[in-house]
């Protein structure tokens, strides 16, 4: 009997404990404890049943019974104290909003980008349209509506990737003049369905109107086969410029072109034009400014010459006026283009053009 109680106090004991590490709420333990220590409860039962245990045996029993009561008291205290400090740190799966993060790196703009969105704002500020046109041109719209003779030499500085013998990737952005002044005239005329190749002038022959005035201004791919210097690529941007309207001047050209090379690159930028040859602007002339490197001194990046070349520009021949839609004699204009890397090389102190395309982070974190 005695040994059975000994053991049976231990068994309980033991379910207990079990049962007080099990409990997962306060409510949970309080039923543990009720069913083990309440007035009903199996240990309490235990506890009443030592009295009639035989004499030579109730005493260790009742120490025994006594310690294991005072061990599950404690459990249950310990258990308590446990759950308490769970409940107030929250469930353990929960996000530790006070954990520092892992940083996200946030992209940017590309610098030939920000330079090119720079210069748009500044003409676009000026009453310029923006247009695009397409990489992929037509050999008459790259040479041919542009005025460039058959075979002529103008054609081999910039020596070109042609698709088809009629297609080509353009060298310019000069091929969307004709393109944007074709827009203007179909918006008035009434001869429509322009084959998009060159010549329509059978076509225009036949319609008296005059079209509203040209401004645009075309951003944009071209493509030489050159090889690759400092300031040369086979991929690279330009701006073109076009304006069409009445009793244009080389005089609005100068003004235009210093108003926005002095906007863009500060007040003081010296302007220098000088004649040059391009088929399609007669006449024709190309323009730099002051060299910022050397501040004059000469250096790698103006081949020493204080000078950097920016662009070509131009009053527009008649005839790419004729293949754009517009008679010559009651209209004019002024055209200009330039790269677009070269103006950022400048802004930026950029040595080499092809580091604007190799996306080397360490370049790019840069800006
Ligand atoms: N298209 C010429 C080039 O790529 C640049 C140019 C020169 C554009 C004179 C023009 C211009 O509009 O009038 O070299």
């Amino acid at each position: 009997m005695a040994e059975m109680s000994l053991d049976k106090i231990a068994r309980l004991a033991g379910e207990g404990k079990a049962a007080i590490a099990a409990a997962k709420s306060r409510a949970e333990l309080e039923q543990a404890r009720v069913s083990y220590l309440g007035r009903e409860g199996k240990f309490t039962a235990i506890l009443r049943s030592i009295g009639q245990l035989p004499a030579d045996v109730r005493p260790k029993a009742g120490q025994e019974a006594n310690r294991a009561r005072a061990a599950l008291e404690e459990a249950i205290e310990q258990r308590r104290r446990q759950l308490a400090a769970e409940e107030a740190a929250g469930p353990a799966d929960q996000l530790d909003v006070t954990l520092p993060g892992v940083g996200v790196e946030v992209g940017h703009r590309h610098p030939l980008m920000t330079t090119l969105e720079r210069i748009l704002e500044i003409f676009v500020g000026l009453g310029y349209e923006v247009m695009q046109g397409p990489e992929v041109e037509w050999f008459t719209l790259n040479w041919t509506a542009l005025n460039y003779p058959p075979d002529h030499p103008a054609m081999d500085e910039q020596d070109s990737f042609y698709v088809t013998d009629q297609i080509m990737l353009r060298t310019q952005t000069s091929t969307t003049q004709v393109r944007a002044m074709r827009a203007r005239h179909e918006e008035s005329c009434p001869v429509r369905g322009l084959d998009p190749r060159y010549p329509p002038q059978e076509v225009l022959a036949q319609c008296r109107c005059t079209p509203a005035p040209t401004r645009v201004v075309v951003p944009g791919r071209t493509y030489r086969r050159e090889s690759v210097t400092l300031t040369h690529n086979d991929v690279f941007h330009q701006l073109e410029g076009l304006l069409v309207d009445e009793g244009i001047t080389f005089a609005d050209l100068n003004g235009t072109l210093a108003a926005f090379l002095r906007a863009y690159l500060g007040p003081w930028t010296r302007i220098r034009f000088r004649p040059d040859f391009f088929p399609f602007t007669e006449p024709s002339a190309d323009f730099s400014v002051n060299c910022e490197l050397c501040e004059g001194d000469g250096c790698r990046f103006c081949k020493d010459s204080g000078w950097v070349e920016i662009g070509g520009s131009g009053m527009v021949h008649p005839n790419v006026l004729i293949a754009g839609g517009y008679d010559p004699e009651r209209v004019s204009g002024f055209a200009f283009g330039f790269g677009v890397e070269r103006i950022a090389q400048r802004r930026f102190e950029i040595p080499h053009i092809r580091t604007l395309y190799e996306n080397d982070m360490r370049f790019l974190r840069q800006f």
